[in-house]
């Protein structure tokens, strides 16, 4: 048993990287508690087991539950329409009596490793009904909820079968967690129009209980990412990385997510594209590379993002390429956080586009790792990021010339400008760590 329990649908310890396990695993690590969450592996089951000094609980999840639970309520539906119904969002009604069905297994798991009294904390849109399922099982425990993604606007959530029921599920958590407060501000009002409560400021009383709703900007664990920065292997390949591209004189442009639709890959690199063909920058001085880990790969979107993307770089290399030199290095693959670490360094300017994004960490990580105030950051301005990171060139993801005018300006600034830029983000991220993001959350909670 155990007094302090996260629970998501990601346990830290497979491979599949994402924001939610790069963020919670130093908060794990340091609470010692225990982690409910699902292996990455269908069909498998697994034992409990001690990483890391956590205490692991695996949920298992069939063949069935993937593609029901995991593939189409969580991603063909809530995903999508969360971040502003950039793709359209599936509906079917066996996805969302699967992703009920799961949900009460992680909340019976929850139930199951917590002590008497204990902090549970729960993760991001796949869980959406576990707070609501725990609290009738457990009503001792103390349940925080938070969410990694954006939170629609009222009228865009309307649009989801069973509405009620997911805003019920959140009032079942003491605290619900978001990252930025329109998103606290717009489920508030839902528990207005949706349940005739009565929100006052970020309170709403429900069933005998107070519900506090409230923005937390997550972050990242910024002293590894400075620790990596100073690592005399990191620096040699970030060296490495610059003379194999072209050597010094060639500009670096670079993009690192998961390949996923919200991310705005292929609008970057049409701007990209768009930037060589009208000779803003040629092949001999500015090289793109973009890093994609294969994200999601079963769901139909995902598969259709791919083949956008991938025929775009053959037609961009195709163009303005030359034998021995390309302008857009393609990597649909993961990397390491030091191999990352070692981009960052190396890049002059970072592409961070998303169309939607709940915070975006890649942004923050680019900036703690620059402690020589060196490079710039180009930032969608519908990331959580932007709210933090001001100091950004802030793009229009929609609107490719906006993003060609951001990437211009990023050339065309002057080095002690870009310095002064990158030394005040910096200083944002590193005060403004994931260790005091969860202390703020766990303070309010408990
Ligand atoms: P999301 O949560 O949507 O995946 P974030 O930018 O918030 O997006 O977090 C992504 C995390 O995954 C970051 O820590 C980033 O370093 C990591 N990541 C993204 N792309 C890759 C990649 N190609 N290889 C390794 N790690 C990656
Ligand atoms: O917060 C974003 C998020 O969806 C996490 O919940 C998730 O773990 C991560 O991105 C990566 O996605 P997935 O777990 O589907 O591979």
């Amino acid at each position: 048993m155990k007094s302090f329990v996260v629970v998501a649908n990601r346990l830290p310890v497979d491979a599949s990287p994402g924001g939610l396990v790069t963020a919670l695993e130093p908060v794990a690590r340091n609470a010692g508690g225990a982690w409910v969450g699902w292996g990455g592996t269908p069909d498998e089951a697994a034992e409990p087991f001690d990483h890391d000094g956590v205490h692991i609980r695996p949920v298992e999840l069939s063949a069935q539950d993937v593609d029901r639970y995991y593939e189409g309520q969580s991603n063909s539906t809530i995903w999508p329409l969360f971040h502003d119904g950039v793709e359209p969002a599936v509906h079917h009604r066996e996805w969302r009596v699967a992703y009920e069905a799961v949900n009460r297994r992680f909340a019976e798991a929850a139930a199951d490793v917590a002590a008497e009294g204990a902090t549970v904390w729960v993760h991001d849109y796949q869980l959406l009904l576990v707070p609501g399922l725990l609290r009738a099982a457990r009503p001792d425990l103390r349940i925080g909820f938070f969410l990694h993604i954006p939170f629609p606007p009222v009228e865009l959530f309307m649009q989801l079968p069973r509405r009620t029921e997911f805003v019920r599920g959140l009032l079942g958590a003491d605290l619900v967690g978001f990252q930025q407060p329109l998103a606290a501000q717009n489920f508030l009002r839902l528990t207005a129009q949706l349940l005739g409560l009565h929100p006052e400021g970020e309170h709403v009383e429900y069933e005998g209980r107070t519900v506090t709703a409230r923005a937390f900007p997550i972050s990242i664990d910024a002293a590894e990412i400075d620790a990596l920065a100073t690592d005399p292997e990191v620096l040699a390949e970030a060296e490495r990385l610059r003379k194999d591209l072209g050597g010094d004189r060639r500009l670096l442009l670079l993009g690192v997510d998961r390949l996923d639709y919200t991310k705005g890959i292929d609008q970057r690199i049409e701007a990209y594209g768009e930037l060589l063909a009208d000779g803003t920058i040629s092949n001999d001085e500015a090289v793109l590379v973009q890093v994609a880990t294969p994200s999601r790969m079963r769901v139909a979107q995902y598969q259709q993002l791919r083949e956008r993307v991938e025929r775009e770089v053959g037609r961009i290399n195709g163009e303005y390429g030359d034998v021995g030199r390309v302008p857009l290095h393609y990597l649909f693959q993961s990397r390491t956080r030091a191999e990352l670490v070692a981009l960052y360094l190396a890049a002059d300017i970072m592409l961070v586009t998303p169309l939607r994004d709940g915070m975006n960490l890649v942004a923050k990580e680019y900036v703690a790792a620059r402690r020589d105030h060196g490079g710039a950051l180009v930032l969608s301005e519908f990331t959580g990021a932007a709210a933090e990171l001001t100091d950004a060139f802030l793009v229009n993801p929609y609107d490719v010339d906006d993003v060609k005018r951001g990437i211009s300006a990023a050339i065309a600034a002057a080095p002690d400008d870009l310095a002064a830029r990158m030394r005040r983000m910096r200083e944002r991220v590193l005060e403004h760590d994931v260790a005091r993001w969860a202390r703020e959350f766990l303070d309010a909670l408990t």
